[in-house]
């Protein structure tokens, strides 16, 4: 088989990441997530969405691996095990993003933007994986940048809490029972910790500083 290609760009556009990275299991750095056939078979994984019945989607979500696969689904198995393979996508990035918000960094497309004007809306839960009891959204707040030339940090409890739930932050990125609890700079940032485990690869990128070096909020 061919290697699988994930388009993590259409799938986020769909679903908030604590659905794949909390309730499903995912792992936030590729190839970690150690699945296999078996596991999408039973419902695992990408399986939990590809299993050919009826999720929360209309049409029903295309059915993962078979095996042994009948030869009528062979053309089904190259959606995903696509690599180097000219398959035909139902989704193209260019046509999909063409009347989305711009970004100047990372895949061009300002996510946040994208959601705020209601341009996507994002399923939080998925029929069958038990419901997280909601809490209350903590206050948003301002972290000081002990670097004094770079303006302070905005965070906002209310956005991120959007996308990410509670519990793909805590307690495993930050501990938060008190703000200051965790200390972290620039550095770990940059290699891939705290703030970095999403904005170094699929949240805007790094390099954007003044996204997140701005005035603080109250
Ligand atoms: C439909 C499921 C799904 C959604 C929704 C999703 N992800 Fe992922 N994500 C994955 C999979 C699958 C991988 C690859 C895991 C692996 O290879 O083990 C991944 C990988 C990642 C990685 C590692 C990337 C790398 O290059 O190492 C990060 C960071 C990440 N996701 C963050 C997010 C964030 C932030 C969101 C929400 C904006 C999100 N994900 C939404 C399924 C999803
Ligand atoms: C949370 C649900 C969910 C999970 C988990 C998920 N997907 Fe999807 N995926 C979808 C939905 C919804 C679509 C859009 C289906 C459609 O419109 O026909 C989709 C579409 C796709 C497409 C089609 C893209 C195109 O343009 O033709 C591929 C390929 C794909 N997923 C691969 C994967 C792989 C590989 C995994 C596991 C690593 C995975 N998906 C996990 C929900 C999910
Ligand atoms: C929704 C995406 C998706 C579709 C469709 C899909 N697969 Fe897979 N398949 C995966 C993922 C993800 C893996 C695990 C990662 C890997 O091995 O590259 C996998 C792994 C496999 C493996 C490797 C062996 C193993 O046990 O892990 C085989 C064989 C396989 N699939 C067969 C098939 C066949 C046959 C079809 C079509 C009938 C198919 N798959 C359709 C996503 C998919
Ligand atoms: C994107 C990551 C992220 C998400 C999602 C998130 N938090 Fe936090 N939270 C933080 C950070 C960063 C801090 C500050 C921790 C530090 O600096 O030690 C924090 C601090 C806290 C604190 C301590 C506040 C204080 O002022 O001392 C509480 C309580 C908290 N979070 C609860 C929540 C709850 C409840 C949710 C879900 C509604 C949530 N968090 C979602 C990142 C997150
Ligand atoms: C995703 C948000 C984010 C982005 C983007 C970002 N930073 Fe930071 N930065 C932080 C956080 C969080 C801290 C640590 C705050 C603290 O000290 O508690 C920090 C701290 C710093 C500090 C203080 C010294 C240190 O190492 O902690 C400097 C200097 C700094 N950043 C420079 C930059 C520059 C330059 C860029 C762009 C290339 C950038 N940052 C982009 C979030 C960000
Ligand atoms: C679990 C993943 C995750 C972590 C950890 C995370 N973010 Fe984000 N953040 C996101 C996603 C997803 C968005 C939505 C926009 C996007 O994808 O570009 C976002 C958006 C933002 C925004 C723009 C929205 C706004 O508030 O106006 C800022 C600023 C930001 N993050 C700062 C931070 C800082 C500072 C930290 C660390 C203290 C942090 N983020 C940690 C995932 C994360």
């Amino acid at each position: 088989m061919a290697k699988v290609v994930f388009n993590h760009w259409l799938h986020r556009s769909q679903f908030t990441c604590r659905v794949c990275h909390v309730d499903i299991g995912f792992f936030m750095k590729q190839g970690e997530t150690r699945l296999t056939a078996a596991d999408n078979m039973r419902g695992y994984y990408c399986g939990a969405c590809h299993n050919g019945t009826k999720q929360n989607f209309a049409p029903p979500v295309f059915k993962a691996c078979s095996t042994p696969p009948n030869p009528e689904e062979m053309s089904r198995c190259d959606r995903c095990h696509s690599f180097g393979k000219d398959v035909k996508k139902k989704y193209e990035f260019a046509e999909f993003t063409e009347k989305m918000p711009k970004a100047a960094l990372g895949n061009g497309v300002d996510w946040e933007k994208a959601e705020t004007a209601g341009l996507i809306t994002l399923q939080d839960n998925l029929q069958g994986l038990p419901i997280i009891k909601k809490m209350p959204i903590q206050k948003d707040f301002s972290l000081d940048s002990k670097g004094s030339w770079m303006g302070d940090i905005l965070f906002s409890h209310k956005k991120h809490a959007k996308w990410n739930g509670c519990e793909l932050c805590h307690p495993d990125i930050f501990l938060g029972v008190s703000r200051g609890a965790t200390k972290y700079n620039m550095f770990q940032i940059y290699e891939g910790e705290y703030c970095g485990v999403c904005h170094l690869n699929v949240a805007f990128p790094l390099k954007d500083c003044a996204k997140c070096h701005v005035n603080p909020v109250d």
